[in-house]
């Protein structure tokens, strides 16, 4: 299997700190990844690495093929190939437009619509994807309208309009309430366990957000990595309690569904 991410001894130095300290971690084709972490750990700042936003200080860092600021690697070609679902992208989105056309405008890399007629082919994939994140009945609302959960899958589905190789998420369950988190990591792991899906890492503060499906897990602290490799070997209370810097106990149900919590006092 091909690496789609390779970061080799990466670091991100800013004001002479270290956001990012001398990560190496590979992503293959197929797998699909949760990077974990207190706030402040660097896990947006590895994502911005990934979808060729960032550059490292040291080290390198090899996306689809394609090295960083090394000649002949070309970021606009690169960029396409991978699909991203933030907060940052949510803000640059235009809130009058509707589900669809948000979703629509991905595939002409572009954040505003256009006045040209849109490809049918496109318009039944947009339409495709919403129905997969279950958006269908919110078409023709206009986005700045769409509540938390409803923006976050909208985000998704436009992530995944470019047929991306690569699919990063940023916390796409924060700030959902309990129905919402559950409906999201329902259809997250529908498209974990597709294997037609692109390779995927997830960003999440919590172990409840990680869907059935994901493979492989990297903890980081301060901007160094704790563990990182298959989820069944490293989800374990020891490497998660080091990660967030205090006892934690975690659990896995039968439903391939993780909990965690401190230690009750005295123990
Ligand atoms: N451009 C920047 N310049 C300086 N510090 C930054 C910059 N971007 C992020 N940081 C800092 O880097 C650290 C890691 O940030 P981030 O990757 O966003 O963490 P996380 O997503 O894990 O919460 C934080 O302490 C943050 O304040
Ligand atoms: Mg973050």
């Amino acid at each position: 299997m091909s690496d789609v991410l390779e970061l080799v001894d990466v670091s991100v130095v800013r004001e002479g700190r270290a956001l990012v300290d001398q990560v190496s971690w590979s992503v293959k084709e197929g797998e699909r990844w949760v990077i974990l972490g207190p706030n402040g750990a660097g896990k947006t700042t590895l994502l911005n690495l990934a979808s060729s936003y960032l550059f490292p200080t040291k080290g390198t860092a090899t996306i689809l093929g394609g090295t960083l600021g090394k000649p002949g690697t070309d970021v606009f070609e690169l960029r396409p190939r991978i699909g991203v679902a933030g907060i940052a992208m949510a803000d640059k989105l235009p809130k009058r437009q509707t589900v669809l056309q948000t979703v629509l405008t991905a595939a002409y890399g572009m954040t505003a619509t256009w006045q040209e007629e849109y490809e049918e082919i496109d318009e039944q994939r947009a339409r495709a994807f919403l129905d997969r994140l279950g958006m269908t009945e919110y078409l023709d609302r206009k986005f700045g309208t769409l509540s938390e959960g409803e923006r976050k899958r909208t985000l998704i589905a436009r992530a995944l309009m470019t047929d991306p190789e690569l699919l990063l998420l940023d916390e796409p369950a924060a700030g959902l309430d309990l129905g919402g988190r559950e409906d999201l990591v329902r259809r997250l792991g529908r498209l974990a366990r597709d294997p037609l899906a692109p390779s995927m890492v997830m960003v999440t503060h919590h172990v409840e957000e990680i869907a059935p499906g994901f493979t492989h897990v990297l903890m980081i602290r301060q901007g160094k990595v704790v563990t990182a490799g298959p989820i069944d070997l490293e989800l374990t209370s020891r490497n998660l309690s080091l990660c967030f810097g205090l006892p934690l106990v975690v659990e896995r149900n039968g439903s391939d569904r993780w909990t965690a919590q401190g230690l009750p006092l005295g123990q």
